[in-house]
């Protein structure tokens, strides 16, 4: 069993699907590992560090020849794959709603490709959630990104030349990323509210010491959601929540939105004319940018200034923090084949549950309901 890892060829980014933590731990399960050259350099992982876990490394044709599995942060380019025969597995986060064709590329190629942002959100598979693990460095990040664009400081000081006021953030979005950039900002000092349509996340937000700011008159989402996910709301609710808002952020320092909701375009929560009612040095971070944004205005990759007030739209945030990034990611990967490795077939073995559910391609053809319906 050969498994491949392959440096990222995507632009910007710096992540890595495998270290030589679990370069070793696959190497105690059977597998032979192979890493091309320079796949770590931008998560600060030396092609030494890969060989003295025992990985060989070489360059993409030797990494790929006869590999039975192919890693990688996103989904390769099927026309980079000369040497990988039908039937190798394709494990990455694979972007499977926008790289259509490319999914219909590894199909055509006979690979079995797994996405592995279709992980179910069941307890036994949160140690494989590629979506949590990177969300939360994207919370951090989110608010880390927010602190180095605004002209003032985070925390109330108290000075012999006066006292700073604290910042306030408010957090639209209360998933893994928000809950994070909830706990980081508070860790900052700024004085933080948030909201999210799941009526689960209220206690959340006040378990973190925030304020929960919810629409009352028209009720969101029970519990959870359904696995988690949120889903497009009425057209009421987005009203309701449009005029909440609006008396709100007029007050804001920092807003930080994560709003997604799976298969669609990111709502949009934030108009512009809100954005013109915030103060000249406001900051915007909108993390649902590259899924069309929450905010209106906002760029991705950009950080666009709209009447003094800056919308930061960083591109794979995630890879804004490499190394932190890359291990978690990678253990993902690790954990989740580990969890279906059979040791006398020497490879994974998939069961249903999980398997129907992050599998996107097999003999041949598109198999998933989700890409199906
Ligand atoms: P997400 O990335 O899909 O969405 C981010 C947040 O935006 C969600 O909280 C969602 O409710 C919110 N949102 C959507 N539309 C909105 C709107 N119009 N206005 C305001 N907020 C809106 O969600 P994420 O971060 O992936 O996780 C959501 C939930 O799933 C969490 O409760 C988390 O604990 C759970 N989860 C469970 C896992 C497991 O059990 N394996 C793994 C990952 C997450």
């Amino acid at each position: 069993m050969k498994i491949a890892v392959l440096k990222e060829q995507a632009d910007g980014e710096r992540r890595v699907s495998a270290t030589p933590e679990t370069v070793k731990k696959f190497i105690a399960l059977g597998a032979t590992l192979a890493v091309e050259t320079g796949a770590g350099e931008t998560a600060s992982i030396a092609d030494a560090a890969y060989a003295d876990a025992g990985a060989s490394v070489g360059d993409r044709a030797a990494t790929l020849a006869g590999a039975d599995i192919v890693l990688g942060v996103q989904g390769p380019d099927p026309a980079s794959l000369a040497g990988v025969a039908p039937g190798a597995w394709i494990v990455a986060s694979l972007n499977p709603f926008a790289e259509r064709a490319r999914i219909e590329a590894y199909a055509a190629a006979g690979y079995e490709a797994l996405a592995m942002e279709f992980m179910p959100r069941i307890t036994r598979a949160q140690s494989m959630d590629i979506l949590s693990s990177q969300s939360n460095l994207s919370g951090y990040k989110a608010v880390l990104d927010a602190a180095a664009e605004y002209g003032r400081a985070f925390p109330m000081m108290m000075t012999a030349a006066g006292t700073i006021s604290a910042a306030k953030a408010f957090v639209m979005g209360v998933g893994v990323a928000g809950l994070q950039a909830i706990a980081t900002a508070r860790r900052l000092g700024a004085q933080v509210s948030a909201t999210d349509v799941r009526a689960a996340t209220r206690e959340q937000i006040q378990s973190l010491g925030a304020k929960p700011i919810f629409v009352e008159t028209i009720a969101g989402i029970e519990g959870e959601g359904t696995g988690g996910y949120a889903g497009e709301m009425s057209p009421e609710y987005q009203a309701a929540q449009a005029e909440l808002v609006s008396g709100h952020i007029a007050k804001q320092d920092i807003v930080i939105t994560t709003a997604l909701i799976p298969g669609r375009a990111a709502p949009r929560l934030i108009s512009a004319a809100q954005v013109a009612s915030m103060k000249p040095g406001s900051v915007i971070v909108d993390l649902a940018v590259e899924q069309g944004g929450n905010v209106e205005g906002s760029v991705a990759g950009e950080v666009v200034v709209v009447n003094g007030v800056k919308i930061v739209g960083h591109r794979n945030v995630p890879s804004r923090l490499a190394a932190d990034a890359s291990a978690l990611f990678s253990r993902n990967l690790y954990n989740f084949l580990n969890a279906f490795w059979d040791k006398e077939a020497g490879k994974p073995v998939l069961d249903a549950e999980i398997g129907d559910a992050v599998r996107l391609t097999h003999g041949g053809k598109i198999v998933n309901p989700r890409l199906l319906s």
